[in-house]
């Protein structure tokens, strides 16, 4: 049966890892995943989590599964973490979260969700938005379509032409938003405008759905949660994915969640339970391991407050390089004002390159970026960034 099979085309931005690590040229740069880098190229254990580590691994006395959404302690951690100390949506009982292998399984159960409970419903995504979007919900048989969310010309958010797209959605649909850091643009609403879009989404009747990655990327942990809490209103529903790979550095031990909101407890619990129909016949109940460190960490103020601490530098380390870069382009005369990366939010730069320049990146100089021209400004450093800016020159003069 395999020999009638066609080769799958690789994935927009693993499969171009996969081409960087094949490549046999000395000095290639790899900046189309999004993974952390500290200034000497190295994606770190952070200390909060290493301590919370030792301490795991000496308390821990059992490999017994967990619950199917996973540990209580763990969805109070993040309940807290999303809507902050003693929220209405948490203390009424109506806000339910589920521990999940990374933010991608926490969209992919909504995906299961949706397609099993809400069959009629089309979930709308930002154009553009991160590739694996439409892969997960298109694999679990869910229709998507798109809304305009960026403006290319002026680099900014296409905010009348959003809103407008929003007014023709039909009632019942979802709306995915990334609640900070867009993923690839970089470009979030203000606070005030997340409220307006919670008007507007509200109004027409539509499930939003918050996907977030990036919580402490933009401006801070509480800070960033400011989009998702403008959509906590009474007696409304809301769904929200986290992620803790980039946050917590815990990309290989898969740590997200799915948190539903309801209108009140009933309708939780009763919605929990097709969320949990839906975990068990896909994975049927979370690893452990990482999620033990996030409660650790969240759970003893001292390692809470490290962890915040280190999560402040990584955003400061991606900052002063988004700043690194800009000047740097501009002392090697690429032409243009790329001033408007200082004002991009998160571990990405939508540069504004081609398709031609980011093959040519790739082909010419081992610089590897997304097609969209996505940059991860994570993994610029301070040794790179001269490299990475020449290459650019000379794709841009042509
Ligand atoms: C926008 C967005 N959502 C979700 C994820 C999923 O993260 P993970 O499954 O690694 O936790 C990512 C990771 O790159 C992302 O950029």
């Amino acid at each position: 049966m395999f020999e009638r099979l066609q080769m799958a085309p690789k994935d927009p931005i693993l499969g171009l890892a996969e081409t960087f690590r094949e490549d046999p040229r000395p000095g290639k740069i790899n900046l189309a995943v999004g993974v952390f880098q500290d200034a000497s190229g190295k994606t770190p254990i952070l200390e909060s989590v290493r301590v919370a580590g030792e301490r795991v691994i000496q308390k821990q006395n059992s490999k017994a599964y967990l619950p199917i959404p996973g540990s209580p302690v763990f969805a109070a951690a993040v309940g807290k973490m999303l809507f902050g100390e003693s929220h209405e949506v948490v203390t009424s009982g109506r806000s339910a979260t589920s521990h999940t292998p990374g933010g991608t399984g926490a969209l992919r159960v909504v995906a299961d969700l949706i397609h099993q409970q809400f069959p009629q419903a089309t979930v709308w995504m930002t154009d553009p938005t991160w590739p694996n979007h439409p892969q997960i919900f298109a694999a679990a048989g869910v229709p998507t379509k798109s809304f305009p969310y960026f403006d290319a010309k002026d680099n900014r958010m296409s905010w009348d032409a959003m809103l407008a797209a929003i007014q023709k959605m039909p009632a019942g649909d979802v709306i995915l938003l990334h609640g900070c850091c867009h993923n690839p643009t970089g470009i979030d609403p203000t606070p005030e405008e997340w409220n307006q879009l919670a008007d507007v989404v509200y109004g027409r009747g539509l499930l939003p759905l918050l996907d977030f990655a990036y919580q402490g990327f933009a401006e801070g942990i509480n800070e960033d949660a400011a989009g998702l809490r403008a959509f906590c209103r009474p007696n409304a529903e809301l769904i929200v994915c986290s992620s803790f790979s980039k946050n917590f550095g815990l990309y290989c031990e898969r740590v997200g969640a799915l948190t539903i909101v309801a209108a009140g407890k009933k309708a939780t619990d009763t919605a929990q339970s097709q969320v949990k129909v839906c975990i068990r016949s896909n994975y049927s109940n979370p690893p452990a391991h990482g999620a033990e460190l996030v409660t650790t960490v969240l759970g003893d103020p001292e390692l809470a407050a490290m962890w915040e601490k280190e999560v402040a530098q990584m955003r400061g380390r991606i900052n002063g390089m988004r700043e690194l870069l800009v000047n740097t382009l501009k002392a090697k005369g690429v032409p243009g004002d790329y001033s408007f990366i200082t004002k991009q939010r998160g571990m990405f730069s939508f540069s504004g390159l081609t398709r031609e320049q980011v093959d040519a990146l790739k082909d010419k100089h081992a610089i590897y970026i997304v097609g969209s021209g996505r940059i991860n400004v994570a993994g610029i450093t301070p040794t790179n960034c001269d490299q990475l800016c020449a290459a650019i020159a000379d794709v841009v003069k042509g």
